[in-house]
């Protein structure tokens, strides 16, 4: 069985006094909602910015909710102004990162093959990487959108051994969908995460693909979180401008 893994997405959003006013009213909710519950059924994570990790982290000691980062280097140390390591995020014991997110590859030029080195670099540590994949709408009007993806999970996914992909997780995220308030259909998004799950079942086997976690992302609310959610390959979500007010995020995680 698969959990179900709900992530914000922050992005450059949020002061330091903000986020930790999030965090605290995040823990409050997250309490009442275990007692309500008994047990936490879904997995939760905010991948905020660097330089609020270490303030969340402390605020969610003791409980299940994870701290991510939004990007990493794949070289432990090095000349490289303005990075961050794995062992750095590692030292705060962040829990996940996401990387190749569209914004990433569009504004800072990241490429399918440094995805690939940084997914083999977070896979050495104790971290959840989140890999994400998304076509643009020129792409998808041009009935290009398969080929993208399958190409883009054979780069970045290149040399995984079948054992990898109990922690790895991917984020679909169609372009055309991220912070344009207009979310994929189900189907489509179904059908696109379905894909995803074949091809890593064709590539690395069927242990492989039962276990790879899929997310969506892309304009996902609270409106429409449970029809996403509940769709049979999408095993979760990747939610940016909806994970930015707590009452929002908590609905996303109720979804059920
Ligand atoms: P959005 O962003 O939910 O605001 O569309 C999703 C993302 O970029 O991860």
């Amino acid at each position: 069985m698969r959990k179900t893994f709900i992530a914000g997405n922050w992005k450059m959003f949020k002061t330091r006094a903000e986020a930790v006013g999030f965090a605290r009213e995040l823990v409050k909710n997250m309490a009442g909602r275990e007692k309500e519950e008994g047990e936490v059924a879904v997995e939760t994570a905010v991948c905020v910015p660097f330089l609020h990790l270490e303030s969340l982290r402390a605020i969610f000691d003791g409980t299940d909710i994870k701290v991510g980062a939004q990007n990493v280097h794949f070289e432990d140390e090095g000349a490289f102004t303005g990075e961050i390591s794995v062992p750095m995020l590692e030292e705060l014991n962040i829990g996940c990162c996401i990387i190749g997110h569209s914004e990433r590859r569009t504004y800072f030029g990241e490429k399918d093959e440094d995805v690939n080195k940084k997914l083999h670099r977070i896979l050495k540590s104790s971290m959840i990487p989140i890999v994400c994949v998304g076509e643009t709408l020129e792409q998808r009007e041009a009935g290009e959108e398969k080929k993208l993806i399958r190409e883009q999970i054979s780069v970045c996914l290149s040399e995984l051994e079948q054992e990898d992909f109990k922690r790895t997780v991917i984020a679909y995220e169609p372009i055309w969908a991220i912070g344009t308030g207009r979310s994929a259909s189900n189907e489509q998004a179904q059908d696109m995460c379905s894909m995803i799950r074949r091809e890593i079942r064709a590539m690395f086997g069927s242990a492989a693909a039962d276990s790879v976690r899929i997310q969506y992302g892309g304009s996902v609310k609270p409106e429409n979180a449970s029809d996403i959610l509940n769709m049979p390959d999408i095993d979760g979500a990747l939610v940016g401008g909806a994970s930015l007010e707590v009452e929002n995020f908590m609905k996303i995680v109720n979804y059920k």
